[in-house]
């Protein structure tokens, strides 16, 4: 495989996150169509209630079950609820008990209220998933706030409980979390003020939680800049697209000069929400010459 952003993102946890609206989803997609087209058996795992993912591959959406898209590509929206329950099926051994403690209204407030559990059973699954199955599992990581929880939820349960096997995993997974060479955020945002600096104050949450920076920064939709100039007199439309186009430029050296480390950028496509765009950032992705450090 050659250098560059594909190589540095082909194997592991690749946890894409950023502000709300600025293509994490897209991001996520085209990512992991990159890397099942570069040979990496990959997942693209969708955790958003809202199951949009398949939109983005150009299928039905599946209720959460896996679908084969492409040679090495599997999608799945994950539901953490349902991954908690089966776990509770599966270990139980007689099937009557099992169902019983499921209907249970207080099986529903221990799972409802136990804080970082979902969190947890996200992780411990993308850990199996990575055990022979999958080279990569892209996680399309929600925004920021929950994001950030999903991440520290392993080691705020380490802290938290002592001993037995919920802190055993716990632990477990805080290792993965925070191993570079087994877990790599992906941090996407636009290059307007407020998604750039929420980036920047997500980078610095991100690192004091789990010691270790991101791995890549991409600047998504950025505009072509090189429409013509704009001179006095001319159309109101133009003017203010130059203003954007200012603020746009103004924005991106923020966020370049500000960032220490890997970044690459994605152009705005004047193509809708779906699979051609998509496959259309793939293969920007895919040529992109900046390798994470
Ligand atoms: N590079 C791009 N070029 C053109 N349109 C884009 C690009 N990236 C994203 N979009 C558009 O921006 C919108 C938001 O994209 P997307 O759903 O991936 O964002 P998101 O960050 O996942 O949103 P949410 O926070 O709601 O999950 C979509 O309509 C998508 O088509
Ligand atoms: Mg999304």
């Amino acid at each position: 495989m050659s250098k560059g952003v594909i190589a540095a993102l082909a194997n592991g946890l690749v946890f894409v996150t950023g502000k709300g609206g600025v293509g994490k989803s897209a991001v996520a997609a085209a990512l992991s169509l990159a890397l099942a087209e570069a040979g990496r058996r990959t997942l693209l795992l969708g955790i958003d209630p809202r199951e949009n993912l398949h939109e983005w591959l150009g299928v039905a959406p599946s209720g959460g079950e896996r679908l084969a898209i492409a040679p090495g590509l599997v999608l799945e929206s994950l539901r953490p609820r349902l991954l908690i329950d089966r776990e509770v099926e599966t270990r139980m051994p007689i099937r009557l008990l099992a169902r019983q403690l499921l209907a249970h209204p207080l099986y529903h407030q221990f799972v409802d209220g136990a804080p970082g559990l979902e969190e947890l059973v996200v992780l411990a699954y993308v850990e199996r998933c990575l055990h022979g199955e999958f080279d990569v599992v892209v996680l399309d990581g929600a925004a920021s706030g929950h994001a950030l929880g999903q991440l520290l939820a392993p080691a705020l349960v380490a802290e938290a409980v002592r001993g037995g096997p919920f802190a055993r995993l716990a632990a477990r997974l805080r290792g993965l979390v925070s191993d570079p060479r087994r877990c790599r955020t992906v941090l996407v945002t636009t290059a307007e003020e407020m998604p750039a600096a929420e980036t920047f104050e997500l980078a610095e949450e991100l690192t004091a939680a789990i010691g270790v920076p991101a791995a890549l920064l991409v600047i998504n939709q950025l505009a072509p800049d090189d429409l013509p100039v704009a001179r006095a007199g001319e159309a109101a439309p133009l003017v203010l697209w130059r203003r954007r186009l200012a603020r746009q430029q103004r924005e991106r050296e923020r966020l370049r000069s500000g960032w220490s480390g890997a970044v690459t950028e994605l152009p705005w496509l004047p193509l809708p929400r779906g699979a051609a765009l998509a496959h259309a950032l793939a293969e920007w992705l895919a040529a992109a010459p900046e390798a994470p450090a």
